[in-house]
């Protein structure tokens, strides 16, 4: 009888601590291909495990621009998410309307500042408090090729300069088969544009015409190139191109309907989904010219204001796990990205990670480790948004001239 009566309660007990603790995270994000849904879907099982309720917000879209309008409008109306994917600088706007609440308290606990490189901390703190939390760093100056394609048109390797991309493109063309694979969206666009860029004028010239916009660089013989070398790629896309999903593109890869596709490594993610091989089945490399030099695009939450105490105690637990060796790792395994926590074990981790994480670190000291304007890590969204409708105007439109293109771009870049 005893024993019955103190099982019964001891039962009571847990559950109650379980009901006083459970909390619903409501979490914004536009991971929905393949790929991306294997990632974050290990959030929600590190949530469910501690006893939370996920509610998933996903809003369809790569690049995240249709999530973005979402999330403004539950702002807005006074029912935001406990988190919502936002990146960059907007983290910033963000925090200025007074909307994010402040994670402090599990920072301090987890000791962030001493887990984080102090560039991407930065990012995530306002006014020196931590508002977002980061899940990991993509590169973005990458390019992926089907090593069956460059076989089949007789190309020996993947290309290091301009030079040899084109001379591999005209060969995989003469073959029968599309040399690059394009997804003509904006940010498709311009996660191509921002790369030529780079490996055309190399880093300090990036820095110069892209992040500190520059008229004079966005002016100058260099973008003049980098436009006439942009231009020269869309000559080697298909024609069905236009408004592709960036999954859709690297499938085409995969398939070996293409040779090359310009993306960030969240494409791997896409090929190991597919069960793909890298080194076997896909090839990695740093873009035309841009071995030296990283464009990186790390992706986090920002958390938002919630009144109820279990609401807070689970938006507390997501930013913690987010951090969590746990998550850092299965995620980033899934998502083509590296952990953005420090001194994780890279074991499991696959070759292009392991070029990513040592680039990633020598880049950062050399001056080559660069914000992705494509990605929102660079400019203020305004300019950002006015710059890629331009670049993708330019590159749909062969009318517009590389002249007309530069002073759109400057023009642009004025934006507020
Ligand atoms: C990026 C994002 C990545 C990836 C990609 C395509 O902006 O940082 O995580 O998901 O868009 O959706």
């Amino acid at each position: 009888m005893f024993k019955v009566s103190s099982l019964t309660a001891a039962v009571f007990l847990a559950t109650a601590a379980l009901t006083a603790q459970a909390g619903e995270v409501e979490v914004l994000h536009y991971w929905t291909s393949g790929g991306e849904a294997k990632s974050i879907a290990e959030l929600k099982k590190i949530m469910q495990s501690k006893g939370h309720v996920w509610k998933d917000f996903a809003v369809a879209g790569g690049g995240g621009d249709n999530a973005a309008t979402v999330l403004k409008s539950r702002v807005v109306s006074g029912n935001p998410p406990a988190a919502a994917q936002i990146k960059g600088p907007a983290i910033q706007e963000w925090a200025a309307e007074g909307v994010l609440a402040n994670l402090d308290t599990v920072a301090k606990a987890e000791k962030w500042d001493s887990l984080l490189p102090k560039v991407v901390a930065d990012v995530m703190k306002y006014k020196g408090n931590y508002v977002a939390a980061p899940v990991n760093v993509h590169r973005v100056n990458w390019v992926w090729a089907n090593p069956e394609v460059l076989k089949k048109a007789g190309v020996a390797g993947m290309p290091k300069t301009y030079d040899e991309f084109f001379a591999a493109a005209d060969k995989i063309k003469a073959a029968g088969l599309i040399a690059v694979a394009h997804g003509g969206q904006n940010w498709q666009d311009f996660t191509t544009f921002e790369s030529v860029v780079l490996g055309v004028g190399g880093a300090k010239f990036y820095n110069d015409a892209l992040i500190k916009l520059d008229p004079k660089s966005l002016n100058s013989d260099t973008m003049k190139k980098s436009l006439e070398t942009f231009r020269k790629i869309k000559g080697y896309t298909d024609a069905a191109s236009a408004g592709r999903d960036w999954n859709l593109t690297t499938a085409m890869v995969m398939q070996g309907k293409a040779g090359f596709q310009f993306m960030g490594d969240w494409a791997k993610g896409e090929f190991l989904a597919a069960g793909k091989v890298p080194g076997k089945d896909f090839l990695c490399a740093a873009a035309p010219g841009t071995a030296n030099a990283y464009t990186f695009n790390v992706d986090s939450f920002a958390m938002f204001k919630l009144k109820a105490a279990d609401a807070q105690k689970a938006q507390g637990d997501l930013a913690a796990s987010i951090m969590g060796t746990e998550f850092q790792e299965v995620f980033n395994l899934n998502k083509g990205s590296i952990p953005v926590r420090l001194n994780m074990k890279m074991d499991k981790f696959d070759d292009c990670a392991k070029t990513s994480t040592k680039d990633f670190v020598d880049t950062a000291k050399t001056g080559g480790l660069l914000p992705s304007v494509a990605h929102g890590m660079a400019i203020s969204p305004a300019a950002e948004g006015a710059i890629k409708d331009v670049v993708s105007q330019f590159w749909n439109d062969d009318k517009i001239t590389v002249a007309d293109a530069m002073k759109k771009i400057t023009s642009a870049a004025a934006t507020k």
